[in-house]
């Protein structure tokens, strides 16, 4: 039964009817919208709409409908009620009968359905907190396990300076961390109530709105009734995180591809997130990380269409707010899998030790160092700089790497180098030398990875 019909002559079409319901995605909301109906009829008792045996008798309903809806969510969708506000009302008409009916009073589904999705929102966040945490783990086990391994770091997609492969896994480490702490902010923010605000004006009873706010476990009550009901904010702050943190697991995806690809073969990903081509027999395919980089785009996409529906909307509630829930609700389910399956990549991938460190050495990635040494012998940077380009070119056409090349040749550039020269070039020697803070020498990371599992254990 709708919620509203006294009006109206005739009935609504069947396809506006499907075009306007929300019930097969907003059902998803029933545990939320139960809670937030108890807190509702708790302040209608306190202000004497509900006497305390009619408030007792809906609690015990309320109850008992959650129970049912928790032993079978996907069962409410297929209610054909027009949204989740109304297939509560109709199974609590169905259980008490006319007493249900008072439940609404001076309630709008303007501050119910605001009141329910900052809760769904407070409630999933905890979930992505719990994922986030769980990749962040199994970086840190990575970079445990392959404390010595060395890669070549990138810019340009050409070899710069070699790094540990743990300097890399905390590098995600650190952007995951900044995801979680901005979930934390919205989560914080968003965590006020908007119920008694009513339609738009503000609820007609003198119901006492931070007694809900703490019954329903928010920090305070929301302020301004017109904005209660159509502030979404939360809702884009949650995808713009949601986006972020999908953008950095996207990257994350795209080092390992590469890492995993026939031409770098750093290392191989298991056979648990890799699949097979129906023609070519030879083919593993990284189709988790790839499916991980192509979801971002989807991710975002719900971003900015929230913030084109919401784009010059009038104040107060318009329906076009309905459309904030489809986009959130796969945001998190997107962000949540793309998370377990980075998690499951990082966990069962092999690395390719030698591989790696030949890749590290080659590529002419010592080259700074040369400059170094330079500049420890007294020469300009700049001009070490440009000496050593010159140096590189010679090796090149000598198809060598410099530490392969003979002291003359050094000195017919440089007269100053000397045979401890080759101890500089050296993979190791290079490494010890990042020890600022931030940097990859195996001390640093050591301390960071020391640091960053600590800071796991105590969250
Ligand atoms: N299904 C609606 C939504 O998600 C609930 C609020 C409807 N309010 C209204 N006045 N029609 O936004």
């Amino acid at each position: 039964m709708a919620l509203w019909g006294g009006r109206f002559a005739a009935g609504p079409d069947a396809a506006f009817q499907q075009f306007n319901d929300s019930l097969p995605f907003d059902y998803v909301l029933a545990e939320q919208d139960i809670t937030g109906s108890k807190a509702w009829a708790n302040a209608l008792q306190k202000v004497g709409v509900l006497s305390a045996e009619e408030c007792e008798q809906l609690q015990q309903a309320l109850e008992e409908l959650l129970g049912e809806v928790r032993s079978d969510p996907a069962a409410v969708a297929v209610g054909g009620d027009e949204d989740i506000h109304s297939f509560v009302e109709a199974a609590l008409i169905a259980k008490v009968g006319d007493l249900a009916k008072k439940l609404h009073t001076g309630r709008s589904r303007n501050d119910q359905v605001a009141t329910d999705l900052r809760l769904w929102c407070r409630q999933q966040s905890e979930v992505l907190q719990q994922a986030l945490q769980q990749t962040q783990q199994a970086l840190l086990g990575l970079a445990e396990r392959e404390q010595g391994t060395v890669i070549p770091g990138y810019t340009h997609l050409q070899r710069a300076q070699p790094v540990l492969l743990a300097h890399w896994c905390l590098a995600y480490v650190e952007m995951l961390q900044r995801d979680s702490e901005r979930l934390e902010d919205a989560v914080t923010r968003l965590n006020k109530s908007p119920l008694g605000c009513g339609a738009l004006a503000g609820t007609a009873y003198p119901v006492d709105r931070e007694a809900i706010a703490s019954e329903l476990g928010f920090s305070q009550a929301t302020r301004n009734s017109l904005d209660s009901v159509s502030d979404r904010d939360f809702v884009v702050e949650l995808l713009s995180t949601a986006s972020l943190s999908m953008l950095h697991l996207s990257r994350l995806a795209e080092d390992l591809i590469f890492y995993n690809s026939g031409e770098a073969g750093f290392i191989e990903l298991a056979d648990n997130v890799t699949s097979g081509s129906s023609l070519m027999p030879q083919k593993k395919n990284p189709d988790a990380l790839e499916l991980v980089r192509g979801k971002s785009g989807r991710v975002v996409g719900s971003l900015t269409g929230l913030m084109m529906t919401l784009k010059s909307l009038p104040l107060a509630y318009n329906k076009d707010m309905q459309e904030d829930k489809e986009g959130l609700f796969d945001a998190f389910t997107t962000w949540q899998a793309s998370l377990a399956m980075v998690t499951s990549s990082l966990h069962g991938l092999t690395v390719n030790h030698d591989v790696c460190r030949k890749a590290a050495q080659g590529g002419y990635a010592n080259a700074t160092e040369l400059a170094d040494y330079l500049v420890s012998k007294g020469v300009p940077f700049r001009q070490a700089h440009h000496n050593v380009g010159e140096l590189v070119q010679q090796a090149i056409q000598a198809q060598k790497p410099l530490e392969d090349m003979p002291l003359e040749a050094f000195q017919a550039v440089v007269p100053v180098i000397e045979p401890d020269v080759y101890e500089w070039l050296t993979l190791d020697a290079l490494l010890e030398k990042r020890c600022a803070l931030g940097g990859t020498s195996p001390q640093r990371v050591n301390e960071a990875l020391k640091s960053a599992q600590q800071q796991q254990k105590i969250r």
